[in-house]
């Protein structure tokens, strides 16, 4: 096997905390200062669990180890956002290591992430061109290389200051603990949203009676947004036809290769079997009748023509493709714009995030990310609940003052009716401390024990 090769590597953990505290890091830590924050103030917290939302203010790296006596073989879903290794500082935070650190940095904090995903979890890791090439091998070897799941390449604003390439992309990462227990990853495609969203709106116009005309109203949008690429409806443009149920298009039911089944289906009006395709048809009488029944074929005027399947524009699914464009400056802008001023460096995009959480998680599932910067991911999450009705749960956390003065905030402005809970890896036990006397921390307690 290939291995990548860095100073300390072998006793990562003793050169980044030394060795007392690597002796005591499957101990648990001592997190205090519990609260309850609401949209407007803090609450006092009596109770925690696992449908609650946590926000750790703390290095990650003991609180990971912590939070495995917890959530070991839990996640379904780790998202992390860490330093670049980019040389520059943003905010008092100095994302300059050397690179033997950065790798001891980085090995530490994905062996442990690794424990703390499910056997079905999946982790994303956003990186750019200075420290990829490196964490990718990292990865291989830390999930294995047949954990490898893919990367998606991400097209952002470009970078004027190159002098001689300039970079417009980064990179996120993914690995499963075991890909081979993950399912196919499809969602309800959000091309096929807005075609549905404009629907509704004619719709409410013209009135369901008539679907010829809310045909003509939409497929007008339809081919207006083709050609002002207003909004991208590659892929899902030919769902133009809509009859009383909604929006749909007439699927081809002729087999594509000799040998499909040969059945004689009569048509409603006429009694007669209708034309059947060279081939057969690609689906089986009971296939049709079943679509009959809920109003989904679409006959021909008489026996001359072959009947179709209707595909519901709302069946419409799409992949999670390894490609996003999107210039991330608008990131930044709407952060600004909600805390008043400039207090965090290029947030990731919220679009990108719901994405991975839509496709790589499911409606119930705890998120964690522990390089919480602005607190992006907790704002995905909760989008994305909003959107489809789901109850996921994430855990953020932050070392730095970020976690007061821009998650906190930033998460009153979206939050409605979830709990979420804030708590802090006490200061004057900085990095690894040993276990806590039982009952002398009545909440810690009850963490451990959930
Ligand atoms: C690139 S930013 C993450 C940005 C975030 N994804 C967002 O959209 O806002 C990395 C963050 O990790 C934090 N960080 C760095 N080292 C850390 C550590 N050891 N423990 C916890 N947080 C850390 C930094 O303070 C910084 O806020």
């Amino acid at each position: 096997m290939i291995q990548l090769t860095f100073d300390g590597k072998q006793d990562s953990l003793i050169q980044e905390i030394g060795g007392i505290a690597a002796g005591q890091i499957e101990n648990k830590k001592q997190i205090g200062e519990w609260q309850q924050i609401s949209s407007d103030r803090f609450t006092k917290v009596d109770q925690l669990n696992l449908e609650q939302n946590y926000i750790f203010k703390g290095d990650n790296l003991p609180l990971l180890y912590s939070l495995n006596h917890v959530l070991k073989g839990k996640l379904k879903l780790i998202y992390i956002d860490p330093p670049y290794n980019t040389g520059k500082t943003f905010f008092g935070y100095t994302d300059s290591m050397p690179h033997d650190e950065w790798l001891q940095f980085m090995k530490n904090r994905l062996e442990i992430a690794r424990e703390l995903l499910h056997e079905a979890g999946t982790i994303f890791i956003s990186i750019d061109i200075n420290e990829m090439a490196y964490l990718k091998i990292m990865c291989d070897e830390i999930f294995g290389r047949s954990n490898f799941v893919g990367e998606i390449i991400w097209e952002t604003a470009s970078d004027n200051n190159a002098t001689q390439i300039s970079n417009q992309h980064e990179y996120v990462l993914c690995y499963a603990k075991d890909r081979s227990n993950l399912g196919k990853w499809k969602v309800r495609s959000e091309k096929a949203n807005h075609i549905i969203k404009k629907y509704e709106e004619i719709k409410k116009e013209v009135g369901n009676e008539y679907p010829s005309a809310i045909q003509k109203a939409l497929r007008a949008w339809i081919n207006g947004m083709k050609k002002s690429k207003e909004i991208d409806l590659s892929g899902v443009s030919h769902y133009s036809y809509v009859d009383k149920i909604g929006v749909f298009y007439p699927g081809n039911s002729a087999n594509t290769r000799l040998g499909g089944y040969d059945m004689d289906l009569l048509h409603p009006v006429t009694g007669k079997a209708c034309k059947k395709p060279l081939n057969g048809y690609r689906w089986p009488a009971k296939t049709f009748w079943a679509a009959d029944k809920r109003g989904d074929v679409l006959w021909p005027a008489d026996e001359n023509g072959i009947p179709k399947i209707k595909k519901r524009v709302d069946t419409a699914t799409e992949l999670l493709k390894g490609y996003h464009y999107e210039d991330n400056r608008r990131s930044t802008k709407t952060l600004t714009k909600m805390l008043g001023e400039k207090k965090f460096h290029n947030p990731k995009s919220l679009n990108l995030l719901q994405k991975i959480i839509r496709f790589a998680s499911e409606p119930d599932d705890l998120i964690l990310d522990f390089f919480g910067g602005s607190g992006s991911t907790a704002h995905a999450v909760i989008n994305v609940n909003n959107e489809d009705g789901s109850n996921r749960k994430f855990i953020l956390i932050e070392k730095m003052d970020f976690a007061e003065k821009v998650i906190i905030p930033r998460i009153q402005q979206v939050m409605s009716g979830e709990v979420i809970i804030f708590a802090k890896l006490q200061e004057d036990q900085k990095g690894v401390v040993p276990e806590f006397e039982k009952g002398k921390e009545k909440l810690t307690d009850q963490f451990y024990s959930l």
